[in-house]
């Protein structure tokens, strides 16, 4: 489990743009934490004006200060970095250059004009349904507007989302993510995404086809179908009739140069029969599935509203292990929601041991303003909550160790993202998300080879060695 990952998520993240350098886009994110997607969407939607990222803060024009709700006091956290970011501001104004300040995503989202009236060094908020308008809102502001755009778009957005051009997808690599939904109807009590991402929209299957075939013939080998409720995406297909997700991932398997196809994040409520079979018949759709369960009592499940019990989900997935043996299950869980007892945690952690997961992401419940939730009377005790994280990741760090090293000695294919680390090496990803070392005279990036795994380390595994001058790193699990 990556729990380093997880609090990338819900890291404040910073993006500098800068119409002078230009670095690559996996840089910024993995310095910053900042989501992939969402810093893509806001680079392509500044690239035609001139603006490209830099790493260096001090040289920028422009600071986005990227938020997520998902971490708990986020606000304060926004408002502390923004005295920070004014400062560097206020530095470049000496020198005679003008620095604009944005704020975007779910925090800009949530408070909206406050931020301009506690922050006043802000020139820009921008919320998590509006990346589309960046451009003319940083355009406005450079005039010397201050611009708050929180309107949730009626239009469809989609038509809006930026085609970044064929060199910069190539550039970006061989892997790529493909926004195909937006936004929840499932109202889950503990959750804000449906307050500030609203309410789902789905991609049409022409818009998605035509930006997966763009994006095979740009070089990219591996796509990722993203929505925070992605399986319920539903769009009409091309004879009229209404396709699910199961009938897209046949379609998108069909265009020649995508080896790979992921999907995620999905709820267990929209797993269709036409999506388990895509599991058992496309050799394309990779192994590996993100289904959060959240909780293992079926009390806590109730009051959560998730609308499934932990046997529903237990049923799920003995069907979907059925269509596809070697899947991995990766998954959320919240500890600690307001009424979770001994027994229920204990439900949780007996529904791990039965799943059995490849990955997971845990967090203590953190109450969100406006979520039924918070609203609940029976909160549980910190100290309560972080006893049982510890416990439960100490479990599920235990499962995807084993998981790694039950993967030594066996065969797989690897897909080559980028050079290594070290001089000579080559990292790829297994079917299972998990990074692997190779030997860089084994293949090229974009190639996909088939390896033998000799040793795991707690993140990474490490294809067998075919040149006995380069060491295999250590770390076995
Ligand atoms: N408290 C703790 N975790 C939360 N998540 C969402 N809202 C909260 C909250 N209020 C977790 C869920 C979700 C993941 C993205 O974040 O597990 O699946
Ligand atoms: Fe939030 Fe996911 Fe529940 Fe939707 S399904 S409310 S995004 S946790």
């Amino acid at each position: 489990m990556s729990f380093a990952k997880a609090q990338d998520l819900i890291r404040l993240a910073r993006l500098a743009a800068t119409r002078r350098t230009g670095i690559g886009l996996d840089e910024i994110c993995e310095e910053f934490g900042v989501s992939h997607r969402t810093a893509q969407r806001m680079t392509d939607a500044l690239a035609s004006d001139g603006y490209g990222l830099t790493e260096n803060m001090e040289e920028a024009d422009l600071v986005l200060l990227n938020t997520c709700h998902i971490r708990e006091k986020a606000a304060e956290k926004v408002y502390s970095e923004l005295g920070r970011i004014r400062k560097l501001k206020e530095e470049r104004a000496v020198d005679g250059h003008e620095l604009l300040i944005g704020v975007t995503g779910c925090v800009a989202q949530a408070e909206g004009r406050e931020i301009l009236r506690r922050a006043p060094a802000v020139d820009l908020v921008v919320g998590s349904q509006t990346y589309h308008r960046l451009p003319s809102v940083v355009q406005r502001a450079r005039a010397g507007e201050k611009i708050v755009e929180t309107d949730y778009a009626v239009e469809d957005k989609f038509e809006h989302l930026p085609q970044p051009a064929r060199s910069v997808v190539r550039h970006r690599g061989v892997t790529a993510f493909l926004t195909v939904q937006e936004g929840c109807d499932k109202f889950c009590t503990f959750c804000v995404v449906p307050y500030t991402r609203g309410s789902e929209i789905s991609r049409p299957v022409s818009q998605i086809v035509a930006e997966a075939e763009r994006l095979a013939e740009a070089g990219v080998r591996e796509v990722t179908l993203l929505g925070q409720n992605v399986n319920a995406w539903h769009g009409e297909g091309p004879s009229g009739k209404e396709w699910g997700l199961g009938e897209l991932l046949f379609r998108l398997a069909e265009i020649p140069g995508l080896a790979r196809l992921r999907y995620t994040t999905s709820h267990p409520r929209d797993m269709s029969d036409a999506l388990i079979r895509a599991h058992r018949d496309l050799p394309q759709l990779m192994p590996y599935l993100h289904l959060p369960v959240q909780a293992g009592s079926d009390r806590i499940l109730k009051a959560m509203n998730r609308k499934h019990t932990a046997e529903d989900y237990l049923r799920l997935i003995e069907r979907i292990r059925e269509a596809r043996p070697d899947i991995a299950l990766s998954g959320d869980f919240i500890v600690g929601f307001p009424g979770e007892t001994d027994e229920d945690f204990d439900d949780t952690m007996r529904l791990i041991r039965e799943v059995n997961y490849a990955q997971a992401f845990s967090f203590k419940y953190s109450p969100r303003p406006g979520t039924p939730g918070a609203g609940m009377s029976n909160h549980v005790a910190e100290t309560v909550k972080d006893e049982r994280l510890q416990e439960l990741q100490a479990l599920l760090t235990e499962q995807q160790r084993a998981f790694a090293r039950s993967l030594v000695g066996t065969e797989m294919d690897v897909l080559v993202e980028k050079p290594g680390r070290e001089a000579g090496q080559i990292v790829g990803r297994s079917p299972w998300l998990q990074p692997v070392v190779i030997d860089a005279e084994l293949g090229d990036i974009g190639d996909i080879i088939r390896v033998r795994i000799g040793n795991a380390g707690s993140n990474s595994l490490f294809a067998e060695s075919m040149n006995p001058h380069i060491p295999m790193r250590e770390g076995l699990v």
